[in-house]
């Protein structure tokens, strides 16, 4: 296979200027709490139906690209400011059967041009972009008029009980897990950036607790 997938060296240099947690332990922490069994179930679930030139916000460790469809997937552009992250991730970057690039930007303000892809990915991601509703902007920008955005996220329950606790708990929560928010609305957010739900679901992940498990699910199109 040729040697099409690649990180673009600006992003390694990056690397220089992060703390030793965000260096070496988030890395290590996303990628095993990302990758247990439930999500990737998930994971699976949604991005087997990404087609053409799929557009990742977020790609961190790449946990998600051993799920896309081969035959399906031209290309996956990966964008992501944690760079330790995307290094973890070069092992399936060089194993993906399409190629991959990755930039180490922020979802809010993309280098890209517009009406680009067929399909946006977004997995896990918009609970930690610090402005979703513009990267959500981004999103609908860079996406054809006829792309889709796969979107499978945790977030703010419909269980009023449930909710209550998310907001109370979103403050430490987002001190000790790097930014993390459990309490979006990502399916209003997704209405609220200019996109219909072309499907939709909403449950608890199995064995995780509610305030983190509760489940937005689905795929939208450029209303
Ligand atoms: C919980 S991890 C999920 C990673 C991956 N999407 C997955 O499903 O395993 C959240 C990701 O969002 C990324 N992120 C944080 N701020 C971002 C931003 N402004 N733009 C794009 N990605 C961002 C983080 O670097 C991290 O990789």
């Amino acid at each position: 296979m040729p040697d099409h997938s690649h990180l673009h060296e600006d992003c390694l240099k990056h690397e220089t200027g992060q703390n030793f947690w965000d260096r070496f332990v988030t890395p290590v922490a996303i990628n095993c709490v990302c990758g247990a069994k439930p999500f990737a179930r998930q994971r699976q679930r949604i991005v087997a139906d990404a087609e053409g030139i799929v557009l990742e916000l977020g790609l961190g460790t790449g946990l998600n690209l051993p799920f896309y469809n081969a035959d399906k997937v031209q290309k996956v552009v990966g964008i992501d400011p944690g760079v330790s992250l995307l290094k973890k991730a070069g092992k399936k970057i060089q194993a993906a059967p399409f190629e991959v690039e990755v930039l180490c930007e922020s979802a809010e303000d993309m280098p890209l041009e517009s009406n680009m892809f067929d399909s946006v990915m977004v997995t896990y991601t918009f609970c930690s972009i610090p402005d979703a509703q513009a990267a959500l902007a981004e999103v609908r920008r860079v996406l054809k008029p006829s792309g889709r955005l796969f979107f499978c996220e945790h977030g703010l329950s419909d269980n009023p009980s449930t909710a209550k606790w998310q907001n109370r708990l979103n403050s430490p929560w987002h001190f000790i897990a790097g930014g993390c928010n459990i309490n979006r609305d990502v399916t209003s957010m997704v209405k609220a950036a200019g996109f219909g739900l072309e499907s939709h679901e909403n449950f608890t992940l199995e064995k995780t607790p509610a305030v983190l498990g509760y489940h937005h699910f689905g795929t939208a199109r450029p209303r």
